[in-house]
């Protein structure tokens, strides 16, 4: 099989989970929307897809990381900088929530006195991290749009297209 074939699952996946990461932090954002057991499980889940999603962009990590430190473009360089962001953001987020958890942890037998500087640290490092996400998007905007193309668009519709072009050439050859 070739590099390119290899390459077209690969990005349909981290599509997927692209997607499935930015909607899930959407919703982690609203936890009066969701209830509170909602908001916290949705959002251990979400660390897990995290860190999934880390491994998979492993190989991407370790380059730039090499090539940051050596010479690379400022359009990268800003996408490293973002992403490191984003992560140390989402530990923030992550950790304080646990810090004030009123279903996950108490549900493990762990119980942590109520403070109000966990929750505002919380709500902070959210309202930032719904910055940083926009930013993200925007960076990457081509490649979802190319990607959504390729992937979703094309195969649903593109069928349909041909489908007359088809029928046409056959009638044209009986
Ligand atoms: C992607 C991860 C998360 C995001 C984006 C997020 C976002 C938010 C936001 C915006 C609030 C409202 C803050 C405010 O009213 O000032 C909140 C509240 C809260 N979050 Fe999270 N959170 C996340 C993860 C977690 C986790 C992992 C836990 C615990 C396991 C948690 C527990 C809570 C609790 C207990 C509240 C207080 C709800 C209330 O009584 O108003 N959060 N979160």
């Amino acid at each position: 099989m070739s590099a390119a074939r290899r390459r077209v699952p690969q990005n349909l996946i981290n599509l997927l989970l692209d997607t499935a990461i930015f909607c899930a932090f959407l919703i982690a954002t609203a936890p009066r929307l969701t209830g509170i057991a909602i908001h916290e499980w949705l959002s251990i889940a979400f660390g897990a897809a995290i860190v999934t999603h880390l491994l998979l962009h492993w190989q991407w990590i370790v380059g730039v990381t090499r090539w940051f430190l050596s010479r690379a473009q400022w359009r990268t360089r800003v996408n490293y900088v973002l992403n490191t962001l984003f992560f140390i953001d989402m530990t923030i987020i992550l950790f304080t929530g646990l810090m004030i958890s009123e279903v996950a942890l108490p549900l493990l037998g762990v119980r942590v006195a109520p403070d109000r500087t966990w929750r505002l640290l919380h709500g902070l490092a959210s309202d930032a991290g719904v910055f940083i996400l926009g930013l993200h998007v925007a960076l990457h905007w081509q490649w979802i749009v190319n990607a959504l193309k390729r992937h979703i668009l094309k195969p649903l519709f593109g069928s349909r297209r041909a489908a007359p072009a088809m029928s046409a050439a056959k009638e044209a050859r009986s």
